[in-house]
């Protein structure tokens, strides 16, 4: 019995460096072009920290064709359509364990007010402060702004339309809350 769980604990722990160490191949060769901390790609949404079921769930809607990429022309879809499940696994796994520290801050010129953002964001939390499993909204803090922003906007233009929640928040917003809003979660560091 002791022998069998000993093989058991040590399969899984294995298996677990495997997907880790695959995870960040896959990462370095497919996605830091764009997703990674040195990229000049200041488009794509950091994706450090974000749990693994959300990734996951983008991932399968890139490659099922519920979510358009408006931004790059459709290269993460095409991206997206050449991982395996296990790829997915993999690579989700590994970029939940990293911290979205060390991304340079995007230029302050941007339009937003930080403040007007707290106050209209404040309906938003209910979902989007911590992580349900049965909801399964992403954190949006310290995300990028002109992302955040850039993606509220095809929720409400219905041209990224994966969710129905979102549709309907996105629908009450101006381009100006949208602003505000991005400006905040933006703002707000996770990290020491
Ligand atoms: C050519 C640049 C590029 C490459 C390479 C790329 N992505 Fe993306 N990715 C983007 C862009 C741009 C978006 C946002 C598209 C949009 O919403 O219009 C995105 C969005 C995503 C999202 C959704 C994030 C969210 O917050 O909703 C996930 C998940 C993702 N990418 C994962 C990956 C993974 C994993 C790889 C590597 C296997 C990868 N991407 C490679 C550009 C890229
Ligand atoms: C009832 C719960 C709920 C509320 C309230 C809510 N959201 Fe969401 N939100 C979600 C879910 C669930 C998703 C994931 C959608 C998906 O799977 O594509 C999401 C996704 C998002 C995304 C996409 C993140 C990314 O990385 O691409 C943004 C941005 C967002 N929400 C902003 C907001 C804002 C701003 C508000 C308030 C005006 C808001 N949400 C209110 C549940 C909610």
């Amino acid at each position: 019995m002791k022998l069998r769980s000993f093989i058991v604990g040590l399969v899984i722990s294995f298996s677990t460096v495997v997907s880790a160490s695959t995870g960040q191949q896959i990462f370095e060769s497919k996605c830091s072009s764009c997703h990674g901390v040195n990229t000049d790609i200041s488009v794509a949404p950091i994706l450090h920290g974000r749990k693994t079921e959300y990734l996951r769930k983008q991932l399968n809607d890139f490659k099922k064709g519920k979510r358009p990429d408006l931004l790059m022309d459709g290269q993460m879809v095409a991206v997206a359509s050449e991982l395996s499940l296990e790829d997915i696994g993999a690579v989700t796994s590994y970029l939940e364990g990293l911290e979205p520290c060390d991304f340079p801050k995007e230029s302050a010129d941007l339009p937003g007010d930080i403040e007007a953002g707290r106050r209209k964001a404040a309906a938003c939390l209910s979902c989007h402060e911590n992580w349900n499993p049965g909801l399964r909204a992403p954190n949006l803090f310290a995300q990028r702004q002109s992302y955040l922003v850039h993606t509220l906007g095809a929720f409400k233009s219905k041209s990224r339309k994966n969710s129905y929640t979102m549709t309907s928040q996105a629908r009450r917003l101006s381009k100006m809350d949208m602003q505000d809003i991005g400006a905040f979660f933006s703002s707000v560091s996770v990290c020491e």
